[in-house]
């Protein structure tokens, strides 16, 4: 399949679910940074997924039922502007290259739209994302309304668009793996780059550079996410960014770092030692964290439920919190009465795709849905111990997690992430030229 045969092949698709009605899915805004910069732009996942186009200021109508249609709106040609910002394809030019039965320019939005929801019996969008959407859309159904003595109706459905789409995104086609393979084995290099250049002294931001530089040598142009990089106590703020603490003899350091690669995401964890040796106690702690790890990747099968890998990791856990006198009674006592939560309070993964959180229901009614060849998703435990009463000291500001991405197949699933050392003999095999 050429490149851009598999977008249009995915809108067929959603215009065969849609049945009728016409969709409207825009990409995502320029957003400004201050004076005269914007922050990097990153089209819109929906949008990208049905057209392969990256460019800002474009929107996809379909239209479905028997007179299917598949039109694109965005920026014209403009010979002043493509000299400071570079090339533009223009409505001509992106129909062509991106198999649109039409294109126009998005000047002619609300106009076209006019005409093209006349009659239709539904409209489907992104509901509810962005209030100056809902309010354009809602305005151009009833500019239509207004039509009515004409014998022009408007659409009568609204309705959310992802619902189809979300579905749609979840299951992984070969190209979107082989893509977030790739992805998967830039941010592995990163990862074992960053435990061959770690130190005690540098300061965390000096490690990221070594991420941000693997990345962007391999073609990853931007991490998936702000990176965590997270010396000593700062492992255990879960979403702590701050990245400038200096890196101290004897603590832990906790990585949550992945690029994104052609609009797909990686999304990897390793904590390691600054120094290239765990400590006894850092040991204990990070084998528990690796054999949950272990159990729950074990149970990222097809047809098991979503929750099986988190549930199967709580508990080791737990059973690992009891031993090492974090928690006390029994793991059954530990599991029901959630005491596990003051070491462990997120759950142990989630979709993983164009989003570092991606779409896609994880509950089907009242019942965690079945796993299912095509969907990828992280399997992340860990355990961050703050310093309490009652906790055992030596084991105060360990923070660890470690986190793979995993795609379920047909046989049981594939470790995309497996080159980023993650046992503890790797690991130290990997740091011991460091000092
Ligand atoms: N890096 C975001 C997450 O692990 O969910
Ligand atoms: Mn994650
Ligand atoms: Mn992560």
């Amino acid at each position: 399949m050429t490149d851009y045969a598999r977008y249009a092949e995915r809108r067929k698709r959603l215009q065969t679910g849609m049945q009728h009605g016409i969709a409207v899915i825009p990409t995502a805004p320029e957003v400004a940074r201050n004076a005269d910069t914007h922050y990097d732009y990153r089209h819109g996942s929906h949008f990208y997924y049905l057209t392969g186009f990256t460019e800002p200021e474009a929107v996809v109508v379909l239209v479905a039922g028997d007179k299917m249609q598949s039109i694109l709106f965005c920026r014209e040609k403009n010979a002043e502007r493509e000299v400071w910002d570079g090339f533009r394809y223009g409505p001509d030019g992106a129909a062509e290259k991106f198999g649109f039965d039409a294109a126009y320019p998005i000047a002619q939005l609300d106009e076209k739209l006019a005409e093209l929801m006349g009659n239709q019996p539904a409209l489907f969008y992104p509901l509810g994302t962005d209030p100056a959407w809902d309010a354009r859309l809602l305005g151009v159904r009833e500019a239509v309304k207004a039509k009515a003595r004409s014998g022009i109706h408007a659409p009568g459905e609204l309705r959310d668009v992802r619902a189809l789409l979300d579905e749609m995104r979840l299951i992984k086609d070969p190209h979107e793996q082989d893509i977030m393979r790739r992805a998967a084995k830039i941010s592995c290099g990163a990862h074992r780059r960053a435990m061959r250049f770690a130190r005690p002294g540098q300061f965390e931001y000096e490690v990221e550079a070594e991420y941000l530089h693997e990345f962007c040598r391999h073609g990853a142009r931007q991490p998936a996410y702000t990176s965590i990089v997270a010396g000593g106590a700062n492992a255990c703020t879960l979403h702590y960014v701050g990245n400038n603490s200096r890196l101290n003899d004897g603590d832990l350091l906790l990585i949550d770092a992945g690029c994104e690669l052609e609009g797909y995401a990686s999304d990897i964890t390793r904590t390691f030692p600054v120094n290239g040796k765990f400590s006894p106690a850092q040991k204990d702690v990070y084998e528990i964290v690796l054999a949950a790890q272990a159990a729950a990747i074990s149970v990222a099968q097809p047809g098991k439920p979503w929750n099986a890998p988190h549930e199967a990791a709580l508990r080791v856990l737990a059973q690992g919190f009891v031993d090492l006198k974090l928690c006390t009674g029994t793991v059954e006592s530990v599991l029901e009465t959630e005491s596990y939560k003051q070491f462990y309070m997120h759950r142990t993964g989630h979709w993983l795709g164009m989003d570092v959180h991606d779409v896609g229901e994880y509950k089907s009614g009242e019942q965690w849905r079945p796993l299912q060849p095509g969907m990828m998703l992280t399997v992340e435990p860990g355990c961050y111990i703050r310093p309490a009463d009652g906790v055992p000291k030596e084991l105060w500001n360990i923070g660890i997690r470690i986190e793979d991405d995993v795609l379920i197949t047909a046989q049981g699933n594939e470790v995309l992430t497996l080159d980023a050392p993650k046992s503890v003999a790797e690991i130290e095999e990997t740091m011991k030229n460091n000092n």
